[in-house]
């Protein structure tokens, strides 16, 4: 019998952090491919101070050190679940995980060199805000640097399974816009922020798969993914994974699959 597809009433799309061992599998192993990347691209000096602000897991916390002899990182996220997770894993003692929100940072004005930000900021509506609290906490001098997924134009990944679920229910409208993720939008926000030098640039890493089921299972693990694909009834899921199947395999035996990932990065100097 051919699977029918019928979203039903799918939760709406937010993240919601909810197993940090799924984080894992869905993002942090790959945002620790793309951490390096946005800590070069934002610059990191020996002795530097350092805030990731929705440091998750703890992917570009725990990269940081590696890159430079930092003198402190502050990862702060307001996921409960993720902070735990982090602070388990973590045998540094320059490096400190809390739990708060990236709108109203627990820290003085200025008490850090470096501020970045990795795949956070297009999960807040205010986003200028936390741009805004970054830009506080940072000292004269020192920069602000953030990534957000092209969620649009850059990331096949999840696309493959967004345009997958909109051609079987046309009323489905995948939330492939999110806050500070269109072209240019990063720039604009940072100098609305009193930032200055800003720039943008592409960050590009791949996210290879062993095979479907690895593809599938891990990328509907966790976040937005999971809460769509794990709100849409048993034979919706069915008919929606069936089609993706195809999609993957493209023809061919199912086996290793690598996807580009593009994020937006910008980075800037608070003046003076
Ligand atoms: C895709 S994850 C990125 C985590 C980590 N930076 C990484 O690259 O793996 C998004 C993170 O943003 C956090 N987050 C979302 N809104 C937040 C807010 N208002 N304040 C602090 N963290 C927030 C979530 O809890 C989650 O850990």
């Amino acid at each position: 019998m051919a699977a029918t597809f019928d979203p039903g009433t799918a939760p709406a799309i937010t993240f919601k952090a909810r197993n940090a061992e799924a984080y894992e599998r869905v993002m942090g192993q790959w945002s620790r491919r793309l951490a390096p990347l946005l800590i070069r691209f934002g610059g990191l000096a020996d002795g530097d101070r350092v805030v990731d602000v929705g440091c998750g897991t703890g992917s570009l916390t725990f990269t940081a050190p590696q890159v430079a002899n930092v003198a402190a990182v502050a990862g702060i996220d307001q996921a409960e679940v993720y902070v735990a997770h982090a602070r388990a894993r973590n045998t540094d003692p320059r490096i400190t995980i809390q739990q708060a929100d990236a709108r109203a940072l627990p820290f003085a004005d200025a008490a850090f060199d470096r501020a970045f930000s990795m795949l956070v900021l297009q999960f807040i509506p205010d986003a200028a805000r936390a741009v805004a609290e970054m830009r506080r906490v940072v000292r004269p001098g020192g920069t602000v640097a953030a990534a957000v997924w092209d969620a649009y134009g850059g990331m096949l990944r999840t696309r493959l399974i967004w345009d997958t679920a909109a051609m079987l229910d046309p009323a489905f409208e995948p939330p492939l816009f999110r806050s500070l993720s269109a072209p240019g939008e990063l720039v604009t926000t940072w100098r609305e922020a009193g930032l200055v030098d800003v720039e943008e640039t592409d960050l590009v890493i791949r996210m290879e798969f062993a095979d479907f089921d690895d593809y599938w299972t891990s990328s509907t693990a966790e976040g937005p993914m999971f809460q769509f694909v794990s709100g849409l009834p048993d034979s919706a899921r069915a008919a929606l994974a069936e089609r993706v199947r195809r999609a993957y395999c493209a023809n061919r035996p199912d086996g290793p699959r690598s996807f580009a990932s593009v994020a937006w990065a910008c980075r800037g100097r608070v003046p003076g």
